[in-house]
């Protein structure tokens, strides 16, 4: 039996759930060709930064003070190419890929900035995934507000253009929910579950922060999977790909089985490389099989509706796993009791 593995999002056939997230591998054409060869369904190109086209903006009427007024570093353009290359990158990849290639922006605020939407879709992008950086800072900003300039952004982008648009979102909402609903409201054709922040630390002897970018931890599904079911609350058709922490076949399904159309694989590429698209895929296949599902549609529409929704069972959520048993699953890996040097060696 071989499985059909085609699933819609954003409104698009794609021939392969796995996707490849946002990053700048997927502006490589040779790693491309590889990641689609292995069974990537889409591939999500790095994001083209609010400050990159501000400063393209700026430049043109007040060149001496394009810098300091839009936050633009050149580093920014070595990280994606810049505002003209990264088009040029969307048309050559559409010419060798045989499955979706989608733009991404990232920003915090409307404006005239967003008008660069339409140079991504005209440059043959098939869909256009924003990732919806809150900024906040101002003390006097209160969620809603927030809530409100993320919805306009996508309302202004959503105008702007006729291809899908994906709101990459955080996880930091207090009503998911109802952030889906909004969002839905002002035009967004999916979700993705969620955005990848930096990790923050501090240095203790120089007492200054240290904030990375940084690969997903593994075993991290379950934020991703309760967000999942969070977001469907509020509009059960919506298109939903996860992301963060998915690195085999079993995240991938688990994911699936909450309710995720599709889902996004990164940091697994860059610790793996191109291959781990297909043992992934290969994987899903193998359960699909075993669990006697001709298509991965079946397979999804078999999947249990979730029902979470009164404050009763909310809170049975929280207080059964706490209050169950006495013992507690300890995720921490455990520490070799043996002792010895770097060669391993015992002393
Ligand atoms: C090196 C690297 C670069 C990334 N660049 C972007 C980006 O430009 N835009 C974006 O929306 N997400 C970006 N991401 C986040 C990924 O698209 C993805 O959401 C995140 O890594 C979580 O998925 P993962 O656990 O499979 O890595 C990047 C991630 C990595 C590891």
């Amino acid at each position: 039996m071989s499985c059909e593995l085609t699933t819609k999002y954003l409104g698009l056939e794609l021939v392969s759930p796995v996707l490849v997230g946002a990053c700048p591998l997927n502006t490589q054409p040779e790693t491309v060709r590889q990641l689609v060869g292995a069974g990537a369904g889409a591939i999500v190109l790095p994001s083209m930064l609010q400050e990159q086209v501000v400063h393209r903006l700026i430049k043109s009427t007040d060149p001496a003070n394009a810098v300091q007024r839009s936050g633009y570093q050149p580093q920014q353009d070595r990280y994606n190419g810049g505002t003209e290359e990264y088009l040029r990158t969307i048309e050559r990849l559409k010419d060798i890929c045989t499955v979706p290639v989608f733009g991404s922006l990232n920003g915090s605020s409307p404006g005239q900035w967003l008008e660069y939407a339409k140079e991504v879709e005209s440059a043959g992008a098939d869909a256009l995934e924003f990732n919806l950086q809150q900024a906040v800072f101002d003390p006097l900003e209160t969620s809603n507000d927030v809530e409100s300039r993320m919805c306009e952004l996508v309302r202004q982008v959503s105008e702007l253009v006729s291809i899908p648009v994906a709101a990459k979102i955080s996880q930091r909402y207090t009503n998911l929910s109802s952030m889906t609903t909004q969002l839905q409201k002002v035009g967004v054709s999916g979700l993705v579950l969620f955005t990848h922040l930096p990790q923050w630390d501090i240095s203790t002897d120089r007492k200054h922060w240290t904030i990375h970018w940084e690969l997903s931890p593994i075993n991290t599904l379950g934020g991703i999977l309760e967000g999942i079911v969070r977001a469907r609350a509020g509009d059960e058709s919506v298109s939903i790909a996860a992301s963060g922490g998915i690195s085999t076949a079993e995240d991938s399904i688990k994911s699936m089985i909450a309710g995720a159309n599709a889902v996004m694989v990164t940091s697994a590429v860059y610790r793996e490389g191109p291959d781990v698209i297909r043992d992934i895929v290969d994987g899903i296949t193998q359960h699909l099989e075993s669990t006697q599902f001709q298509t991965l549609q079946a397979f999804r529409d078999a999947c249990p509706t979730n029902h979470w929704d009164d404050e009763k069972s909310v809170r049975l959520e929280y207080v059964d796993p706490l209050t169950r048993s006495d013992t507690y699953f300890d995720p921490t890996p455990l520490v070799s009791q043996h002792s010895g040097d770097s060669y391993g060696h015992p002393n």
